[in-house]
């Protein structure tokens, strides 16, 4: 055998020796290290999703160079998930793994399959695996997604970033995810864009075009302020000189704190006539607003919330947005809506977007028809599947295109699907309604509607069904799962029914009444059928319900019943 081969074989013999070496060395009732050496992009980490929770660290030359949170494979594996390795700063590393539940003996701990089933690879699939990945609607390629957060529009592009778990379909490990679209209707996922620092993991925020270099970081800078959930909730900022591809963070950060343990989703837009950027921010039970002339520098300037509609949980996400009434004696008229999104307290349970309506100047939110905001709730969907709707910044045409997160906290984390969980609604644009008279009802009757945006128009993504009166409407696959739709036009109320939808077993609160009332007789309903989703719009989103579904195959026929 010639010396250069012979030395070929015996690299390949060394290498497959470091391969086999991967064995875990374990230091006492929950820790365990394990020597690996590089050969592939990415670490794949095997994950059972009924496992515990283990924190890990990944160590390259003594340093820490990763640490996440996750379900560590204990006698299967439901899926991978990859951490990509050039985080690396040389060939060797360490896992170091702390099962700080200590739920595992020593002799245990050394047997987990996790351990002969970490590998290594050039690449990741994310070919879709499951039958309830919407066809229409954005989803992450993997992992665990809520909040849409920072969206923003540029140049024909729409970007959306979302709260992603990349190392398991469950709420872990907040980074933002990024996706983009020309179309609201497909998605490009773009993978990783802001995440955790020493400040902390990175929870909701928003972002904004700063066109006159405003803050420093350079003229049309992409600047995202999000919350860096530490030991406290802090305000950070991350500028991108790339449209959003990209962020560095702010070295001065955080920008802005308080001393109340829910402090955190910061919405900022600009307000032309005191030329001052605003910022609502949620803080416990109430919204703060702050301005200022750099981004980075906030006064506060007033608080709202106490004493306004359902304070049954925290209040989370604010957007706040100037729109037009489209009907009645105040039609063309502006007002200002308050967006508020809340858990748990929702109409039908858990999590739902409430607003209010009213005037801004800049200073301070003054609701419209005081006494009754103060004992009545008005919510922006009444669907259980509607949560942390906020609008993009510096859409075309002053559009307020909004998104919310189709699912709920109450089951977010055990629907039925797997490679992903959970997807978002499709957009909607907000305008307000002055509803029909109601006698003797102390009732507000200017109403916050969200009609899909036009991009789905033509596209033969909805049904359009005519209203006459009251009626049902039955959604249905061959296997006969069905979704049904009520309007009861006597007690002005549309209801939703999934309870014989298919998978509904997954949670007690799932398939429980959903109402909605009406504010002006419906003449019409559109509804969008996604292959886990229905999202119903009556009078093109005077009234709107969502919900989520997991049917055995998508409902291809409607019937109508009138009564
Ligand atoms: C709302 C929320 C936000 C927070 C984020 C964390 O769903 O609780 O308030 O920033 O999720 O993922």
């Amino acid at each position: 055998m010639n010396r250069g081969i012979r030395y070929v074989l015996l690299s390949l013999v060394v290498c497959l020796c470091t391969a086999n070496a991967q064995e875990p060395s374990v230091l006492g009732d929950h820790h365990v290290i394990m020597h690996m050496v590089k050969s592939g992009k990415f670490l794949l980490l095997p994950i059972e999703e009924q496992a515990q929770e283990c924190h890990i660290r990944l160590l390259c030359k003594n340093k820490e160079v990763k640490n996440l949170n996750a379900r560590l494979a204990v006698k299967k594996v439901d899926y991978v998930v990859p951490v990509d390795l050039s985080v690396l700063d040389g060939s060797e590393f360490l896992i170091d793994v702390d099962f700080w539940n200590k739920n595992y003996s020593v002799d245990e701990l050394g047997k987990l399959s996790c351990w002969s089933e970490m590998k290594q690879a050039n690449s990741f699939n994310t070919v879709n695996r499951e039958k309830y990945r919407p066809e229409f609607h954005h989803t992450p390629s993997y992992g665990w997604m809520n909040d849409p957060n920072g969206m923003f529009y540029k140049d024909g592009v729409w970007h959306l970033y979302f709260q992603w778990n990349p190392y398991g379909s469950y709420w872990e490990n907040m980074n933002w995810g990024h996706a983009t679209s020309t179309d609201l209707i497909k998605w490009e996922n773009k993978g990783l864009a802001i995440t955790p620092d020493a400040l902390g993991t990175i929870f909701s925020g928003s972002c904004v075009v700063d066109k006159d270099n405003t803050a420093g970081f350079g003229k049309n800078a992409i600047i995202a302020m999000y919350t860096s959930a530490g030991d406290n909730q802090t305000q950070s900022l991350a500028y991108s000189l790339d449209d959003g591809m990209t962020f560095t963070k702010y070295d001065g950060n955080p920008v802005l704190t308080a001393n109340i343990p829910d402090f955190r989703d910061p919405n900022m837009f600009w307000y032309e006539p005191t030329h001052r950027w605003i910022l609502i921010i949620s803080a416990g039970q109430e919204m703060r607003i702050y301005s200022s002339a750099d981004l980075k520098e906030w006064s506060e300037e007033s608080r709202f919330g106490l004493g306004y509609g359902s304070h049954d949980g925290v209040w989370e996400c604010p957007d706040l947005m100037k729109l037009k009434v489209e009907n009645g004696s105040r039609k063309g008229k502006e007002y200002w809506v308050l967006v508020c999104n809340i858990n748990p307290g929702g109409p039908a349970g858990g999590s739902a977007t409430q607003y209010f309506v009213g005037n801004f100047d800049g200073h301070i939110f003054t609701p419209l028809d005081d006494k009754i905001l103060k004992s009545e709730s008005l919510w922006q969907d009444y669907g259980k599947d509607h949560y942390a709707a906020v609008s993009f910044s510096n859409a075309p045409d002053n559009r307020h295109t909004m998104i919310a997160w189709m699912s709920n906290w109450q089951y977010a984390n055990n629907v039925p699907t797997m490679q992903y969980r959970a997807a978002n609604t499709i957009c909607r644009e907000p305008f307000l309604f002055e509803g029909d008279k109601v006698k003797g009802k102390k009732s507000s009757s200017l109403y916050l509607g969200s009609r899909p945006s036009p991009e789905y128009s033509g596209k033969g993504l909805d049904k359009k069904i005519a209203v006459k009166g009251s009626c049902e409407i039955i959604l249905k696959n061959i296997e006969g799962e069905k979704f049904g739709i009520n309007y009861d036009e006597k007690n002005m109320i549309l209801s939703i029914d999934r309870s014989k939808s298919g998978e509904v077993e997954f949670s007690e609160d799932f398939a429980v009444p959903v109402i909605a009332p009406v504010h002006k007789k419906l003449t019409s309903l559109r509804i969008f059928i996604d292959n886990s989703s229905v999202e119903v719009f009556g009078n093109d989103g005077e009234v709107c319900i969502t919900s989520q579904v997991f049917p055995k195959s998508k409902y291809n026929k409607i019937s109508i019943k009138e009564k």
